[in-house]
């Protein structure tokens, strides 16, 4: 079976003008012969710029968040066609920060995983549970039935990652132990292989959290940890280039 190709990707969140596209141009000329995938998500507004900024180089470019359907009247959203045609290819999608403030619920998640797939983007889908329910022992049924509910079958055979985000870990940072990873990683894979036969082998499964440069060879080396989805450390080349290098 094939090992997934790990992923890195800077969820930029609402940070970041123009001036950062800087930042994002240092993170593009410090990869060196890194064998990541590399992306940056920032703000909608930015997708553009930020594709032209780093055209010619390995550094893909992603949206944060994406509408189900193509066009139509819904002030404020952002058609997976428009982030693409800005020149993302991939989305983020799912984030337990829309899934709180938006109550963006499984099925939602799942409509725009289609939406985004129809597209041509790649999804990134978060799931991960609350401090609440890691606590009551019920973080594994938690994730695996947001899983569940999170990947339409239309992304068979398409180019997706799922991440797993424990709400607490996010900007805190506390991040999760390596066991906690693997053994949370390990049921997202079973649910992956159950869906997907054995692409679902393939999919690469990112952690997120507050992985720093710090943290983030042992969460990256960790088992079926196949990249990492980073907000904080993302915003500065220094940091990101970091996390990318510990792999
Ligand atoms: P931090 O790395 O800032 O904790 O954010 C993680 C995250 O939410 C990435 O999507």
């Amino acid at each position: 079976m094939t090992a997934p190709t790990p992923l890195i990707a800077g969820n930029w969140k609402m940070n970041g003008l123009a001036a950062a596209l800087a930042e994002a141009r240092a993170i593009a000329d410090g990869l060196g012969g890194t064998t990541a995938r590399v992306a940056l998500c920032p703000p909608a507004v930015l997708v553009h710029r930020m594709s032209e900024a780093l055209a010619g180089t390995p550094v893909l470019v992603g949206g944060q968040d994406a509408h189900t359907e193509t066009s139509g009247a819904f002030t404020g959203d952002t058609a997976a066609e428009m982030l693409a045609d800005a020149g993302a290819s991939l989305v983020i999608l799912g984030h337990s920060e829309r899934r709180a403030t938006y109550r963006e619920a499984d099925d939602l998640v799942a409509a725009k995983a289609r939406a985004a797939i129809n597209a041509g983007l790649e999804p990134i889908i978060c799931v991960g549970e609350t401090l609440d329910e890691r606590e009551s022992g019920r973080a594994i049924e938690v994730v695996v039935s947001q899983t569940r509910g999170s990947l339409p079958r239309e992304l068979a055979g398409k180019a997706f990652a799922v991440a797993y985000e424990p709400v607490w870990a996010i900007g805190t940072g506390k991040t999760a132990t390596v066991a906690d990873i693997e053994e949370v990683h390990g049921a997202i894979r079973a649910v992956l292989t159950t869906t997907f036969g054995d692409a679902g082998a393939t999919v690469p499964i990112l952690y997120g959290g507050s992985v720093k440069p710090a943290n983030a060879a042992e969460i990256l080396h960790a088992a079926e940890v196949g990249g990492a989805l980073v907000g904080g450390a993302s915003l500065t080349a220094k940091d990101f280039l970091g996390i990318i290098h510990a792999l």
